[in-house]
């Protein structure tokens, strides 16, 4: 985990937190009216967004993150490198990095042993006056995943018929 100010991010992480902060301005959030950005970088450098969308049954809510990668992947990208997460209050900006939720930490595991990668997880502040890089697995240490259940990552790849 390092944190580290915008001016010192790549281009690319930079494109890809922006990208995220355009996202959030998007999110349906009527009941906690907390708004979050998610962008993914897949493989191929293509960055693909999410925001949170709630529902009046608070159940049915979809966090940013997992809005992104659903998104990425019925766009046909599976294969990703990183992540960008930004949040914000109605009425207040993040003062602190907002991490992803254990339900989203859980399915960027999924797809990061599908990438064979350590996902990176960029997490910034509204203002992005704080930024603070991990990874999947430091934030999800002990995860639990498809080696669990005894199944190779190439036949997972192959049951999802991943085009990679
Ligand atoms: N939320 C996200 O979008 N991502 C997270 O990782 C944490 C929570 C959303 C869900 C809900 O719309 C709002 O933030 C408050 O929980």
């Amino acid at each position: 985990m390092k944190e580290l100010t915008y001016e010192e991010l790549t281009e690319t992480q930079k494109k890809l937190l922006d990208a995220a902060e355009k996202a959030m301005k998007n999110s349906y959030n009527p009941y906690s009216k907390f708004f979050v950005g998610a962008a993914i970088l897949t493989k191929d450098d293509k960055i693909i967004t999410g925001t949170n969308v709630e529902n009046a049954a608070y159940g049915s809510t979809i966090c940013a993150e997992r809005a992104a990668i659903l998104r990425a992947n019925a766009m046909g990208y599976r294969v990703y490198k990183a992540i960008a997460i930004i949040a914000k209050g109605q009425d207040f900006d993040t003062e602190d990095v907002v991490g992803p939720c254990g339900s989203c930490r859980q399915v960027l595991y999924e797809f990061s042993q599908i990438s064979e990668q350590n996902l990176e997880v960029i997490m910034s502040t509204t203002k992005k006056d704080k930024i603070v890089i991990s990874s999947i697995e430091e934030l999800l240490p002990l995860a639990f995943g498809p080696k669990d259940l005894g199944i190779e990552n190439n036949l997972v790849k192959r049951s999802l018929r991943v085009n990679i």
